[in-house]
């Protein structure tokens, strides 16, 4: 599908097929083409649980204020913010950009200090938006993704962070921004039309803000 029919046609979905998987190469494809989306020196600073077993997925769902289509869908996916990635890739992403010939030898050690300039200290406030803003563009890429390859979606953040960690043996300085449903949709479907969008007058300034 055509990118701006993709981006056109995403709706986030509430009713699923409870009896449609979503094979796990499928959905690794789908993860592996949204980790082509950007981010900050390339430090990719996501992580994801695909919650598709039933029992795992009605516990998922009890964390998320019961909302239904979080153990309808095939999976639903837990998408976290690792505000630690600096320290974790910071020597893979330089190595392949010597490798690749984006920079010189020389340059590393110079490279190396940059994202801590940047994004602060593990628990600074900097790093956390660090890890958050990055993983949305990797949570975006992922529901665009998946329509392209012909399956719907639904971002979430009805839940309750606190549960999700302890039920799901996540660590305490991970955060998660949101929760993303996968699946195909429940037969006959109908949706409502897309719901009100800004006027562009309301938000797009040009040149200056006021
Ligand atoms: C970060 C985020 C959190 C959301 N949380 C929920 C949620 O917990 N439950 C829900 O039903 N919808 C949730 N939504 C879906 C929005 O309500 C939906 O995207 C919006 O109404 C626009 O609908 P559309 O995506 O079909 O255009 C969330 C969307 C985003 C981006």
């Amino acid at each position: 599908m055509e990118t701006i029919n993709l981006l056109k046609e995403r709706r986030s979905i509430n009713f699923f097929d409870p009896d449609k998987t979503v094979p796990e190469e499928k959905i690794n494809e789908i993860i592996e083409i949204a980790s082509l989306a950007p981010s900050g020196l390339n430090l990719q600073p996501w992580e994801v649980i695909v919650v598709n077993d039933p029992g795992r997925k009605e516990i998922l769902k009890k964390c998320s204020f019961d909302q239904p289509k979080v153990a309808e869908a095939s999976a639903t996916l837990i998408i976290i913010a690792n505000p630690n990635a600096v320290e974790e890739n910071i020597d893979s992403v330089l190595k392949s950009w010597v490798e690749l010939g984006y920079i010189n030898e020389d340059a590393v050690e110079t490279m190396r200090n940059m994202p801590f300039k940047n994004y602060g200290d593990k628990e600074s406030l900097s790093r956390k938006l660090f890890a958050v803003k990055n993983t949305s563009f990797f949570a975006m890429s992922l529901m665009i993704a998946a329509k392209g390859l012909g399956f719907e979606t639904h971002p979430m953040d009805g839940f309750s962070e606190e549960k999700i960690k302890a039920n799901f043996n996540i660590p305490e300085d991970r955060i998660i921004p949101l929760l993303i449903t996968l699946g195909y949709p429940k037969p006959g479907l109908k949706l409502l039309p897309r719901a009100w969008r800004r006027e562009l007058k309301s938000y797009v300034k040009y040149n200056s803000f006021s």
